[in-house]
């Protein structure tokens, strides 16, 4: 009888290296540098008018994170097209995905904030007060694409209610326990983004808007009367928008784009590299 090994016969995967805890590569500034983003200890707000290039932003994010052997994912996406291309890999990681389904998103982050209770408990009874990449934890990155389907549109004023006191608690809460939010929006109202949840954002991207108003909600107060106006970028330009970081100033960015075909090719491929159950045993010698 011979020892069998469960490869398969002809290639060998090669597995994800990157780790959440990683700089992500988002795009270029305007003197052609790169940027990146510390994604695990902070939280995003992607916002501005249709077309402007958040679900390529969102999509430049996702693609980052499914490549990490430490991601955890979390999808919400009432439109299905953009973050539902990874509905099978999110199986495969053990995360999941929620389409236009009020209850359903409100399920998962009722359960998304027990989680952080037992990882603060965790923290607490080893005198800790955040993660790090050596204690190996599962980063589990809760991304939303469109908000307001959630907080405005859809669903009763109760479940409205509800959906934003927990994304205000994740936001609040989730970075030191490595549960980074990265939502996107449309509209900017303050219906929507009430400030105080806004300045809860450590990063927040400004695509195109139609006032300097809008800008500001996003933005931060007083930005566009200081020459920060995401209302200046030209319609012409999808991708580009203005990124402001903890204390910082906002620098204009141009996010990298993944087209369709490259997005399908990084979902074959981390399904395969997570597939579990399906290799072939074959004879270690004939
Ligand atoms: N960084 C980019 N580089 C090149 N083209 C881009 C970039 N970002 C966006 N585009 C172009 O703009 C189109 C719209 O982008 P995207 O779908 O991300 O907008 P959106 O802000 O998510 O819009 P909506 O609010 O309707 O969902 C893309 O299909 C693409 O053609
Ligand atoms: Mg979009």
């Amino acid at each position: 009888m011979h020892p069998t090994i469960h490869l398969s016969p002809d290639t060998i995967p090669v597995a994800p290296t990157l780790s959440m805890f990683d700089p992500v590569f988002v795009g270029i500034d305007e003197f052609g540098a790169p940027v990146y983003l510390d994604l695990v200890y902070h939280n995003l707000l992607d916002a501005g008018e249709p077309g402007g290039g958040k679900s390529v932003l969102i999509q430049n994010l996702v693609a980052h994170a499914f490549l990490c052997h430490d991601f955890t994912p979390v999808l919400l996406d009432p439109k299905w097209v953009e973050l539902g291309m990874w509905m099978e890999p999110a199986d495969a990681l053990g995360g999941i995905f929620v389409g236009p389904d009020i209850e359903g998103g409100l399920r998962v982050l009722r359960r998304l904030q027990k989680v952080m209770d037992r990882r603060y408990a965790w923290l607490v009874a080893h005198g800790r007060r955040k993660f790090l990449p050596t204690d190996l934890i599962k980063v589990i990155g809760v991304f939303i694409d469109e908000l307001a389907y959630y907080t405005a549109t859809t669903g009763t004023p109760e479940q409205q209610k509800e959906f934003i006191a927990l994304v205000r608690d994740l936001v609040a809460r989730g970075r030191a326990c490595a549960m980074p939010v990265i939502a996107a929006t449309q509209r900017p109202s303050v219906d929507i983004i009430p400030t105080s949840l806004r300045d809860l954002f450590g990063y927040r991207a400004a695509f195109r808007c139609t006032t300097p108003n809008s800008s500001d909600i996003i933005l931060g107060h007083g930005w566009a009367s200081a020459g920060f106006n995401a209302q200046t970028i030209s319609p012409t330009t999808p991708g580009v928008f203005y990124l402001i970081a903890e204390g910082g100033i906002p620098h204009l960015v141009k996010a990298a784009y993944l087209s369709d075909e490259q997005i399908h090719q990084l979902v074959d491929y981390v399904t395969w590299t997570h597939r579990s159950g399906q290799r072939d045993s074959v004879p270690l010698a004939a």
